[in-house]
């Protein structure tokens, strides 16, 4: 895992937006996996300018979420599909047969999830996988005590969950219960992961998953076992860090490491 701190939200978010946009010059059909919440939302503004005003093309891009509230439409407000299109998806030019999203209304769940993970696999596996991380170290919607191995499946949201998200929602009453999600083995399966957090509210999820024990009690410490992922933190999330001089020290002495 390569951890990278950042000043600020902003820096954060375009150091990440950096990495999507490197894959695509290299892999213009790049399979891009997904995330909502506030922490990626820097991002995908990012990824807009890039395409925008460099022309980053996404034309050949195929694009899979993470997750989904259960009892949603596709149109409610709160609903991921709605969050999607309004902050990334209307603004880029993913033909709208590319862009896969867990459905929160249909009618046999356990064929849609067995449909939604066969559908990764038939399109060559996740490129790379932009994730947030929930305030009890959740990624997508695994919540504490997730297997580290499960797939796409229906999780019922932790109280603490349905808490942080009630802001969004007119009452606390509105927010579901229930979700779609990919599992942790899933999200493993991607080829790139790239975290983004930030704000104190994530320091101590954000040191545990980093630097704290495997457990499924905090799902984001599974990335441990993950090849090839980029953890970025602002400031705040960063403070409870305990080996921060030497992530530091890593990107600072990166430019003169000998090539792999
Ligand atoms: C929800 C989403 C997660 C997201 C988390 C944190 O639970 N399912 O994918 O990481 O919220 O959201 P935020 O980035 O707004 O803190």
């Amino acid at each position: 895992m390569e951890v990278i701190i950042k000043p600020d939200y902003e820096a954060m978010s375009k150091a990440a937006a950096l990495v999507v946009a490197e894959i695509l010059n290299t892999k213009p059909n790049a399979v891009l996996g997904m995330a909502t919440g506030s922490s990626p939302l820097g991002v995908y503004k990012e990824l807009v300018r890039l395409h925008n005003d460099e022309g980053l093309d996404f034309s050949q891009v195929t694009t899979f979420n993470l997750d989904e509230y259960v009892g949603l439409s596709i149109k409610h407000s709160q609903s991921y599909h709605h969050f999607m299109h309004e902050n990334f998806f209307r603004h880029v030019n993913i033909p709208s047969q590319n862009i896969y999203i867990p459905s929160g209304t249909t009618k046999n769940y356990q064929a849609f999830c067995q449909w939604y993970e066969q559908r990764i696999e038939q399109c060559g596996g996740i490129d790379v996988q932009l994730l947030g991380i929930g305030s009890d170290g959740h990624i997508a919607f695994n919540e504490p005590t997730s297997s580290l191995s499960s797939r796409t499946r229906l999780k019922t949201l932790a109280k603490q969950t349905i808490d942080d998200n009630a802001r969004f929602f007119d009452r606390r009453e509105d927010v579901p219960t229930y979700a779609i999600t990919m599992g942790v083995g899933t999200i493993l399966e991607s080829r790139k992961i790239v975290l983004l957090a930030s704000g104190e509210n994530k320091a101590e999820v954000v040191a545990a998953s980093i630097e704290g024990p495997i457990t499924s009690m905090i799902t984001a410490s599974a990335l441990q076992l993950h090849p090839s992922t980029l953890f970025y933190a602002d400031e705040q999330a960063a403070s409870k860090l305990k080996m921060r001089e030497y992530y530091d020290w890593i990107q600072e002495k990166k430019p003169g490491a000998p090539p792999i």
